[in-house]
């Protein structure tokens, strides 16, 4: 059984992907919800609700987990790491290919401020800022309107103006989405991003999803057809969106959904993202 968790329901934007390649496995997903947002808390704060979600999503038959959270990962995943006898996958700050697709030579990173501190993702910046500009700004207020489930309309193209048009100025073409809540705003950042050049949004989860797949063979935890069935899908949706070609929707999965609070939000954005 997967394991997936998040501060809320933003994790469900990786849960997608990963159902995506593996539409077979059982899924237990936890929103941290009550504890939620993540962005400016302590790393000691973080590593302490890891350890907690972790006992919980273990108790339930998780033989792996998926921090699908990148302040989480960025706070903690060294520590549960070392603490706990089970493989955590966390996420990747996707500077790389935005760094090396970029044409205007800036990109810009959307993350919260947990992540932005991070040695993950110092360590990629200071990786690829010599060969281009990399501007950051937190998404303030995103998280918010994703759990509220505001994704689009005059509220949510205003918050999500007020972080991503300061970007858009600096002459960035290539935005990294660095909070696993962003990619629910997408259609609204792409209307806020009308009227500048051609501008690319880069979302770590389909990469997280893939490298999931890849552990879980070294793992001994996916059988032969299901890795072949997973690396065939791999290469037809990679080859669909290389040619902007809209992908298959997503069956719900087998699957326990689990709220610290109320999970009224996680459950309605559930819907929206697998179909019947
Ligand atoms: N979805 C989150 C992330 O990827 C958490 C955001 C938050 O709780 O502030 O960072």
């Amino acid at each position: 059984m997967i394991g997936v968790f998040d501060s809320g329901s933003g994790g469900l934007s990786v849960l997608k992907e990963i159902v995506r390649l593996l539409p077979d496995e059982k899924y237990v997903y936890l929103a941290d919800n009550a504890h939620c947002p993540y962005g400016e808390k302590s790393p000691e704060y973080i590593a302490d609700r890891c350890r907690e979600i972790t006992r919980i999503l273990m108790s339930k038959g998780a033989d792996i987990i998926v921090v699908a959270c990148n302040t989480a990962t960025a706070a903690a995943i060294n520590t549960i790491r070392k603490e706990f006898d089970i493989k955590f996958i966390g996420m990747e700050p996707a500077v790389k290919p935005a760094a090396l697709g970029t044409r205007t030579g800036v990109i810009g990173v959307l993350a919260t401020a947990g992540t932005l501190k991070g040695s993950k993702y110092l360590a990629s910046k200071s990786n690829f800022e010599d060969g281009c500009r990399i501007v950051e700004h937190v998404g303030e207020g995103f998280v918010e309107l994703v759990e509220a489930g505001k994704l689009s309309g005059p509220e949510a193209e205003a918050v999500v103006g007020r972080s991503l048009t300061p970007l858009l100025d600096t002459g960035a073409d290539t935005i990294v989405l660095g909070c696993t809540h962003y990619p629910f705003l997408l259609p609204t950042m792409q209307t806020v991003a009308k009227g500048y050049a051609v501008v690319r949004f880069i979302d770590p989860a389909p990469a997280v999803a893939r490298h999931l797949v890849y552990v879980m063979v070294q793992e001994g935890l996916l059988g032969e057809r299901q890795a072949t069935k997973a690396l065939a899908t791999v290469v037809a949706t990679e080859e669909a969106r290389a040619m902007g070609q809209e992908l298959p929707p997503v069956p719900a999965p087998d699957i326990e959904l689990i709220a610290t609070g109320n999970p009224a939000g996680l459950k309605a954005l559930f819907k929206t993202v697998f179909r019947k």
